[in-house]
């Protein structure tokens, strides 16, 4: 409705340009919203106070001059002026009807991509193998998986690549313990953070062990045998760690998804090479760096980007580097999404920087980092366990869920524990996920389970709660989604309310596609639970005053009941059909 809306008023602005009201040539970001108070339309745009300076007159009498430009719509019932200058739209309900119609008749429920069809890449969760996955690991992995599901669902084909950290100096520390402990079963490395922690031990006490973990890192890069074994070991092992967090989860992530810095190794030396080729390379220490006009320190010095240091070894930057033309190149990418914390935001704009300049993906390739805020506990502080260690995902998820399981046992002591168990999954692992989606993917936030698993407010149980209230009323019926015959009519105030927000998914997921923030979705599920509740309220279904009635809000109860299933599943949240 919104790009309808913008096409109309383009319209206007044409067709009074060439009468000479508007000047020739502007071409202004037209901006339509959704009003707050529905008795002022249900959509406004401040179209006319924008353009009243360059047009030399008052924003209302030009507001006039637009609503008498603008063409015929049959969904737009009427146009009035308000306040200052505000265009407001009245949607026509009968139209507005028809489309909800229409998407019922839709496996994809009308959701189009507004733009063309697109091959997405999606960085994403990224841990270093090193160690087990913990809490800072949670943001990258289902917010990138969210907006993957929304872009696949719009129709783009996307590709996830998991970029992990597995080729750092630290490997050449756990290969040297491993090489210690030749009899090392799978069961003892299988505790990776002890694993780890005693390497460290071993490290620091240890000039000649760290030598040579110095040494094995060297022969690893240059692809000795022996520590390639040792090595594909060890990540086999932390990758098995990876996926069950992620079955867990239930993010879409699989082992085939994995395409981590070592990937790149062989092409690192072309990297350099090719960067010489162009001119961008400066030595500066030894190291090699790129520096380009744009990016400066805070006392206006030029900022390096090194690609290879003094000693020979290469840097994240040069595999990052590698990767963009692995997008572009092989993948043939047409957009890149990073979701990587908001804390290396220099590092991708220098990385997206020297690409372009190398020519290492085309202008037409989009790259876009998509930062994230960082996950503090309830004090506001860094997240961390009470002797202040970082929190391992495994034991986070464990405890959510066993709250959710005391919870929903408190509330339903008669539900059988196979019952209980998946009820508490479900939501112990939704209410850690959607609280983290439902804040903007740029701010930090507090975790704090109580809040999250609240039956009250924008939580995972209130929503996966609201859907099993529409699904308990078709079981009573014995009827499903699909099944409901006759036509939507919107006659009441809170039905017009409920099918305009109904007709705003589209919108809306085309708006988390373009940004990449999955906050938007979660608003939107939480504003439609709240509007389908007034509606239930207030408009009696099963006591409906005549038949095409009530069909007509099973239809409209139907629809939500879709929506609110598909929002969810679409933030990677599974639904329940009772709890
Ligand atoms: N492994 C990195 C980290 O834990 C994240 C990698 C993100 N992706 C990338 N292409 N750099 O910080």
């Amino acid at each position: 409705m919104k790009d309808t809306i913008r096409q109309l008023i383009q319209q206007a602005l044409t067709r009074l340009a060439s009468e000479g009201v508007l000047p020739e040539g502007l071409s202004p970001t037209i901006q339509v919203e959704n009003t707050k108070d529905k008795s002022h339309g249900d959509f406004a745009s401040n179209i006319a106070m924008m353009l009243a300076k360059p047009a030399g007159m008052k924003p209302r009498d030009l507001a006039e001059k637009l609503i008498a430009a603008l063409p015929q719509d049959d969904q737009v019932a009427k146009v009035e002026i308000a306040g200052p200058g505000f265009l407001n739209f009245f949607q026509n309900s009968d139209a507005l009807a028809q489309r909800l119609e229409e998407a019922l008749a839709d496996d994809h429920l009308g959701v189009r991509k507004a733009g063309p069809a697109q091959r997405t890449v999606i960085d994403l969760s990224a841990p270093n193998l090193a160690k087990e996955m913990h809490v800072g690991h949670l943001r990258s992995t289902i917010i990138g998986d969210a907006v993957a599901r929304v872009l696949e669902f719009l129709g783009d084909t996307v590709i996830r690549q998991n970029h992990v950290g597995d080729w750092g100096t630290q490997f050449g520390m756990l290969l040297a313990y491993m090489q210690e402990q030749p009899v090392g079963s799978d069961a003892e490395l299988s505790d990776l953070e002890g694993f780890y922690r005693a390497a460290k031990k071993r490290f620091d006490e240890s000039s000649e062990f760290a030598d040579r973990a110095r040494e094995l890192v060297v022969k690893l890069q240059a692809g000795d045998a022996d520590c390639l074994r040792l090595w594909t070991r060890f990540n086999d092992i932390s990758l098995s760690h990876c996926q069950a967090v992620y079955d867990r989860l239930g993010v879409k992530l699989t082992m085939a998804d994995v395409k981590g810095e070592s990937a790149y190794n062989d092409d690192l030396a072309n990297v350099v090479a090719d960067l010489k080729a162009k001119g961008l390379l400066t030595e500066s220490d030894g190291a090699l760096c790129v520096f380009m006009d744009e990016f400066k320190n805070a006392e206006g010095n030029p900022l390096p980007l090194i690609v290879q240091k003094a000693g020979g070894g290469y840097l994240y930057a040069t595999t990052d580097l590698a990767a963009t033309r692995y997008r572009s190149n092989v993948l043939k990418a047409d957009r890149v999404l990073y979701f990587v914390d908001q804390r290396q935001a220099l590092h991708f704009q220098m990385v997206f920087a020297a690409a372009r300049l190398a020519g290492f993906v085309p202008a037409s390739m989009e790259m876009e980092h998509m930062g994230f805020g960082t996950m503090n506990g309830a004090d506001g502080r860094p997240f961390k366990t009470r002797d202040g260690g970082t929190v391992k995902l495994i034991d986070l998820l464990n405890e959510a869920e066993q709250r959710a399981y005391d919870l929903v046992k408190a509330k339903n002591p008669e539900l059988d524990d196979a019952e209980l168990r998946q009820i508490a999954s479900a939501v112990g692992i939704g209410a850690v996920k959607y609280a983290d989606l439902s804040k903007h993917r740029t701010s930090d936030y507090s975790f704090n389970f109580e809040l999250m698993l609240s039956f009250e407010g924008n939580t995972a149980p209130y929503l996966l709660y609201a859907y099993t209230r529409v699904a308990s009323l078709f079981r009573k019926r014995g009827l499903d989604f699909t099944e409901v015959e006759g036509h939507i009519s919107l006659a009441a105030e809170q039905e017009q309310a409920l099918a305009a927000k109904l007709a705003q998914f589209a919108d809306t997921l085309n708006n988390v596609a373009a940004k990449g923030v999955p906050h938007l979705l979660c608003s939107y599920l939480y504003d439609l639970a709240g509007l389908f509740s007034s509606f239930y309220e207030n408009c009696p279904i099963l006591a409906a005053e005549d038949e095409a009635t009530q069909q007509s809000r099973l239809r409209l109860a139907a629809l939500t009941g879709r929506t609110l299933k598909q929002g969810l599943e679409l933030l990677g949240l599974q639904t329940l059909e009772r709890m």
